[in-house]
């Protein structure tokens, strides 16, 4: 396989790129793939807590030019070939940076013998790095949640991101609970004229895995959440991956007969 690189990329802030990131890194990784995980929401940075790593040299400092980039690597797990490159936390941190240098350090991670697959953690909306990066990632994803505020801005940063050259891959549709009052994936289809590659259920031990700093995929492989992870990771790999059918308890069913939950 040829390396490929793609920008999780959202219109709406806080709908869950970064999440999304970190798990399908690890769970490409996990398919045997060579990962790289990128921060680039230079601002927001935050992909280091999912990871619970401590960075002591960041993207920043390469930005900066204050470091190489082999020196902002982590390899947070033992056995899976995946690198996460951290932002890095700083008050004065956007002054002096030539955008240029991110999409130049985007391009040499797509090429690195080490990658196969590298994700960039974008920031939210359409400012100067998430153009730098839809710009340098061959394909986008387009993260969205289930309503129309994240649906409209989406549709901008779709349109956006065709006029940059990068091919949309589909839309991840985040923290779905499959209410009656949400969207649909069909109705975001028929909205965003993409292809809904998956749905990632709402899940409320989320929070707890970032404050831990172990990723849903780790903390709780067999969630409903970690099984839609796993599975847009085949699919973007080319791996088969059957998601296993979830035990509905009589509680449950009674719950969804109240609530008028989708199935
Ligand atoms: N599927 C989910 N279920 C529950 N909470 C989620 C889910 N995905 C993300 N979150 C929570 O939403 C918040 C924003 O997620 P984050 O990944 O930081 O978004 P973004 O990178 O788009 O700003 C975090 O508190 C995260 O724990
Ligand atoms: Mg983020």
């Amino acid at each position: 396989m040829s390396s490929t690189s793609i920008a999780v990329v959202s219109g709406k802030g806080g709908v869950g790129k970064t999440t999304i990131s970190a798990n399908l890194s690890i769970a490409l990784a996990e398919f045997g793939k060579k990962v790289t995980v990128l921060d680039a929401d230079i601002e927001m940075a935050n992909l280091e807590y999912h990871f619970g790593i401590t960075a002591h040299t960041s993207l920043l400092d390469v930005l900066k030019g204050r470091a190489i980039l082999q020196d902002a690597i982590y390899t947070p797990y033992e056995g899976l070939d995946l690198w996460v490159v951290p932002a890095g936390i700083e008050l004065t941190k956007l002054k002096g940076i030539n955008p240029d240098t991110l999409s130049d350090v985007i391009e040499y991670l797509t090429d690195s013998s080490h990658t196969d697959i590298l994700i960039v953690d974008s920031p939210a909306g359409l400012n100067q790095n998430t153009v730098v990066a839809i710009s340098a990632c061959q394909n986008t994803l387009l993260v969205v949640n289930p309503e129309i505020p994240s649906l409209s801005d989406a549709l901008k940063t779709r349109v956006v991101a065709e006029k940059l050259g990068s091919a949309i891959l589909g839309v991840v549709v985040n923290r779905a609970s499959r209410t009656k009052e949400e969207l649909a994936p069909e109705e975001i289809e028929t909205i965003l004229e993409k292809k809904v590659m998956a749905v990632i259920p709402e899940e409320p031990r989320m929070k707890a895995c970032v404050n831990y700093g172990i990723p849903l995929i780790k903390a709780y492989p067999d969630s409903p959440a970690a099984h839609a992870f796993k599975k847009l990771a085949a699919d973007i790999s080319g791996n088969e991956y059957k998601v296993p059918k979830p035990k509905v308890s009589i509680i449950d069913r009674f719950l969804r007969g109240i609530l008028g939950r989708r199935s």
